[in-house]
């Protein structure tokens, strides 16, 4: 090649090396969850105890490249961190905190007064003095160990039945429905910079969320802190409700409280008995045709999720500024809680990011939603 030659070849190179540069500054080439809704809400996911291990470096860098906000899966339930009366269990949620401020992420507590997932020694108690040291104990502990490290708590969670009434938990059965209030109270008075949250499942439906609506009013009355509800959009694919998630979140917001979504993934299994929701009690058997797509999920069903996946988060975007956080229950396909719920051993593909931690369709149109409005 000439001299001339050469040097063409070389400005030719620049130009589109320059090119290239300039095309990843571009916003609409911000691929990942977290920068292209950072002016919106965060962007949260759950983690199982590997992933706060950082067991698996690919599973680590998806997390720390797609999420700014992170909670605890498992690890702060009453039963791993409180097993025995007044002995607790911290080594996991030490971890759990640090790795959120090393990360410098937004880390959400989950959860501090739950029905479910109790230790033994609660589950015998049977007079209410002795809850009402339990709640003061528990939540004086945990709560103050991680004021300045978890940013919002699920003060309590599940604590009504679908019809909206109070479902009768240990707490409710000893304490009644102040055991609300006294949780909320204690929790303020420890974690005074925390956002407190109550937490629960299908509260966008019209009855629940009367219940919910009292249940906030109930604390608001009483001059109790809450800052947030958190609706955790446990869905299925094919039976959104976006009317009633949005009638919801116009109703909490109306009330002065932010809303979050907490625990957001979508099944595409067949519910047995067209069961709905998150009960975590509730488990059946399965046969074949119960586990449709246990070798590949078909392109028509990817679609659908897509779609779906597209529409909730139109409508989050439209409420923009009362929602607080958008949280996936989990990082992946294979990390999912409902490859074992309400049958064990399905294989689901509720996420964004499939068992190879590899973007799904459903990530693409959320993402385009934005690249195509900005
Ligand atoms: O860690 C043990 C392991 O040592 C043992 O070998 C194995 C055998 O079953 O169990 C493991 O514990 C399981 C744990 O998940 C960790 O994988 C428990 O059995 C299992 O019950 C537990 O399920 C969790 C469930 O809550 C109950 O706590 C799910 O991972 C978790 O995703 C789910 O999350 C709940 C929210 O907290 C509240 N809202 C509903 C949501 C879905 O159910």
């Amino acid at each position: 090649m000439k001299h001339h030659e050469q040097l063409w070849v070389l400005v030719a190179l620049l130009i589109l090396s320059m090119s290239c540069r300039d095309n990843q500054n571009k916003p609409e080439n911000a691929t990942t969850l977290k920068e292209t809704f950072k002016d919106d809400f965060l962007i949260g996911t759950a983690l199982s105890i590997d992933q706060i291990n950082q067991t698996d470096a690919r599973t680590d860098s998806l997390i720390k490249q797609q999420f700014n906000a992170i909670t605890a899966e498992n690890i702060m339930k009453a039963e791993n961190i409180h097993p025995a009366w007044g002995q607790f269990d911290f080594d996991a949620a030490d971890k759990f905190v640090a790795y959120g401020k090393q990360n410098d992420r937004y880390a959400v507590g989950h959860t501090l007064i739950w029905h479910s997932q109790l230790p033994s020694f609660v589950e015998a108690i049977t007079d209410a003095d002795s809850l009402r040291q339990f709640m003061d104990l528990h939540i004086g502990a945990v709560g103050q160990r991680y004021a300045s490290s978890v940013a919002a708590w699920d003060v309590v969670n599940e604590a009504l039945n679908e019809d909206g009434s109070w479902r009768e938990s240990i707490f409710y059965r000893l304490l009644g429905e102040d055991y609300l209030v006294e949780a909320f109270r204690k929790a303020a008075e420890v974690a005074p910079d925390a956002a407190l949250y109550y937490n629960d499942y299908n509260i966008e439906q019209p009855q629940k969320r009367a219940g919910t609506i009292r249940l906030i009013k109930k604390l608001q009355e009483a001059g109790v802190r809450i800052d947030g509800v958190g609706i955790q959009g446990h869905w299925h694919v094919d039976k959104l409700q976006l009317d009633a998630i949005e009638e919801s979140i116009l109703a909490y917001a109306e009330l002065g409280v932010k809303v979050a979504i907490t625990e957001l993934d979508l099944t595409v299994l067949p519910n047995p008995w067209d069961l709905q929701g998150a009960d975590v009690n509730q488990a059946f058997e399965g046969g074949v045709d119960m586990n449709p797509y246990a070798n590949q999920l078909p392109d028509s069903v990817n679609q659908t999720l897509a779609d779906s996946y597209e529409q909730l988060f139109r409508l989050f975007l439209k409420h923009r500024d009362k929602i607080s956080r958008v949280t996936f229950w989990g990082v992946n396909d294979g990390q999912s809680w409902l490859n074992n719920w309400p049958i064990a051993g399905r294989t689901n593909y509720p996420l964004l990011f499939d068992r190879d931690n590899q973007p799904k369709a459903a990530f693409h149109r959320v993402i385009d939603i934005k690249k195509n409005t900005n």
